[in-house]
């Protein structure tokens, strides 16, 4: 079957960043279909040899694998480029004369958002019947609850729910979908995964970069529409789900859906003392947010966001969820923190028990548990059981839309959101945004502002975040 994939926005940032370098990746593998071409589309005057000759350069600097000529060679001779502007009704008819042949078109619209709008309804207009349809849409997937369910029901009456794959990136790295088989493979901790043992969750994502070029998208969106919204929410319903009957995809999507359904909204006063809001200065040699290209000088948009939430589960009734996410802070992580609850000991009483899920830069899991120290002593210390699964030499995971391009090809939708998962986080987030009041300040490269550890002590609780963890484990 000969299958096509067509990229709108195929000069654009993300088109070289990420995508080429993962159909470079996928072509090393042998993972591409036998009759598969790439259509690039563009606005800019190139042609097919000079689009190939700028790929490659795309291809060297951001693929984790070191190109070899054979392997470019193969992926190079799928690419054709196609100058069309996609905001013209009169330009489609090129682009469905260049998929004459294909049994299958994947339209992957890597494009800014105000434009999928355009894009689907030129398609849906003039798309001829005999070849089935795709349709990869990144995110943000609207910019709030009304926008998200008008885009939706657009793109569901144009192409039906079934061919509309909804990126969210994180879904696709090595240790998100492996927070799945900890919890379900292990008898270890399955039935600990509750209420009656766990004390708290902590979700946290920390950015050095600033907003870089994005001014003027991230304007709109801030922290809590551009990471929390999609990416840590995801995060959070799976370290949250009930065990599903089965892995069927629309299975595992009915029990996230069910705790992002159970989110409950923060009260005025939660919202006073559980939500703060925060935003980079600068420094001097590092410009502050409002100094950035595109933002306002009296922008209001967050750049950091910490929170305490709870979910109306029975399983999770009482703990908390603390989630902290910003950019300019002084690491580059993601990871999600189970602290387990003390129990009644003739140890001392402050032991504790920590699952990490290190989701990157490194990818893997540790333990921290408690043992005697070595010695003639009975003094206890904190030990480490760690995974960590990208820490051996040679051994490089692969880039997550490496694995997301390679399920749109073949068809399976598992690690796609759905649109309910979609709906109900947005109106979540829409809560938040009516509670916004104060933002302050933090400058570069430190955990926020003051409000949100201050937030944290008010639990007697602390960030799990030091960059010396066992300092503060
Ligand atoms: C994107 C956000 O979805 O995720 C960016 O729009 C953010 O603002 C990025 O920088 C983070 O992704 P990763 O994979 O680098 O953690």
């Amino acid at each position: 079957m000969k299958k096509t994939f067509v990229i709108f926005g195929a000069t654009g940032d993300l088109t070289k960043r990420k995508l080429l370098p993962a159909f470079y990746n996928l072509q090393a593998e042998n993972r591409l279909p036998e009759t598969f071409e790439i259509i690039a589309v563009g606005r800019r005057d190139f042609d097919s040899e000079l689009y190939r000759e700028k790929a490659a350069e795309h291809v060297k600097n951001h693929s984790r694998n070191k190109p070899r000529p054979e392997i470019w060679n193969k992926l190079r001779e799928k690419i054709r480029y196609l100058k069309m502007n996609f905001t013209k009704e009169t330009e489609y008819p090129q682009l469905f004369e260049a998929l004459r042949g294909t049994e299958l078109a994947i339209f992957y619209f890597a494009v800014a958002p105000e434009h999928f709008e355009t894009i689907t309804v030129n398609l849906k207009n003039k798309l001829p019947k005999d070849f089935g349809v795709r349709v990869v849409i990144e995110k943000p997937f609207g910019h709030d609850l009304p926008s998200a369910a008008s885009l939706n029901k657009l793109l569901s009456d144009s192409f039906g729910e079934e061919n509309i794959y909804r990126i969210d990136h994180y879904l696709g790295k090595e240790m998100t979908q492996n927070i799945h088989f900890i919890r379900f493979a292990n008898t270890i901790f399955e039935p600990l995964w509750n209420k009656d043992f766990i004390e708290q969750v902590q979700i946290i994502s920390s950015e050095t970069i600033g907003v870089e070029d994005r001014g003027n998208y991230y304007e709109r969106a801030g922290a809590l529409s551009d990471m929390f919204q999609s990416h840590l929410l995801q995060l959070l319903s799976l370290i949250a789900m009930e065990k599903p009957e089965n892995l069927d995809t629309e299975t595992v999507r009915d029990k996230k859906v069910e705790i992002l359904s159970a989110l409950r909204p923060l009260t005025p006063e939660e919202a006073e003392n559980y939500l703060v809001f925060g935003q980079y200065s600068g420094d001097g040699n590092i410009p502050a947010y409002r100094e950035e290209r595109n933002v306002s000088e009296t922008s209001e948009t967050e750049t950091f966001l910490a929170l305490r939430l709870f979910l109306n589960s029975e399983r999770w009734r009482g703990v908390p969820f603390y989630i902290m996410t910003g950019k300019r802070l002084p690491v580059k992580k993601t990871e999600i923190i189970i602290q387990f609850k003390k129990f009644p000991s003739p140890y001392d009483e402050d032991l504790h028990n920590l699952l990490v899920f290190k989701i990157q830069p490194e990818e893997g899991v540790y333990l921290r548990f408690n043992a005697k120290k070595m010695g003639v002593t009975d003094e206890i210390v904190p030990v480490k059981m760690d995974f960590c699964q990208n820490c051996h030499i040679g051994l490089n995971s692969p880039e997550a839309y490496e694995r997301l391009l390679d399920d749109a090809i073949k068809g399976d939708s598992a690690r796609f959101t759905r649109w309910d998962e979609i709906e109900h986080s947005w109106r979540f987030v829409q809560g938040l945004k009516e509670h916004k009041s104060k933002l302050h300040f933090y400058p570069p490269f430190t955990w926020g502002p003051e409000g949100a550890w201050e937030m944290i002590k008010r639990d007697g609780k602390h960030w799990f975040n030091s960059e010396d963890e066992d300092e503060n484990l």
